[in-house]
């Protein structure tokens, strides 16, 4: 496998709770770590429909922007009664007109929608995170790692912790949402763990075992 030169990556995000997550997740590895954000990196358009292409994106315009590997994730919220929406547009249901985000409003507005579909019972509230990590050097080879968790919408949101869907996200077996959770909980998983609770601790796990062991 190719090696992460001097243990060097970039996270290739701009997104607080993604990179708060991902300095958790981290922290227990020797690597230097700087974010795009912090570096002052262009975030890419995201054109792709696929968490998987604009993971690729992501990491690919770091990584030829520093000439360093680059660490992407693309994640979402999918809802089975609404076809998998929002999906890989997470992200631009929140989006105000002023580019700043809302996830109060995203969040009813998945609501009312399953309202609209009828999404009364919990069957027919079933939902899951999905995280896809891309490994990009600056040469375009790129290496791809997925979580996912199931579990089910709620409502009304409940808990401040965690970001974006976090409050109306009940993950299966546990009776609190991932706005009820510590970081630590959220992600359910230290280096060693057989297991992992979060879509990106899920995606994370495969990615550090694979590549920072
Ligand atoms: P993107 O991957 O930057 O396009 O954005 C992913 C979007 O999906 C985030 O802005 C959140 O709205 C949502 N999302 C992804 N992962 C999580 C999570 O762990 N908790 C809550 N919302 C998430």
């Amino acid at each position: 496998m190719r090696p992460i030169p001097d243990r060097k990556f970039i996270l290739a995000s701009h997104n607080k709770g993604k990179l708060a997550e991902f300095a958790e997740l981290l922290e227990p590895f020797g690597y230097q770590i700087r974010s795009a954000a912090e570096l002052g990196l262009d975030e890419p358009e995201e054109t792709g429909t696929r968490f998987e292409e604009n993971a690729y994106i992501k990491a690919f315009t770091a990584a030829k922007a520093t000439g360093l590997p680059a660490l992407a994730d693309d994640s979402g919220m999918c809802a089975d009664a609404l076809g998998g929406a929002p999906g890989v547009y997470s992200a631009d249901w929140a989006t105000l007109p002023d580019g700043k985000r809302d996830f109060s409003q995203a969040m009813e507005k998945v609501e009312a929608l399953l309202r609209e579909k009828g999404g009364v019972t919990p069957e027919a509230r079933r939902a899951r995170f999905v995280a896809v990590l891309c490994l990009c050097f600056p040469d375009g080879e790129a290496e791809y790692y997925r979580g996912e968790v199931e579990g089910r919408l709620v409502w009304p949101p409940r808990g401040s912790l965690g970001f974006g869907y976090d409050p109306i996200f009940q993950p299966d077996g546990h009776d609190r949402t991932f706005g009820e959770m510590t970081g630590e909980e959220k992600h359910g998983w230290r280096p060693g763990d057989a297991q992992a609770l979060s879509h990106r601790a899920r995606a994370f796990k495969k990615f550090a075992e694979a590549r920072l062991a």
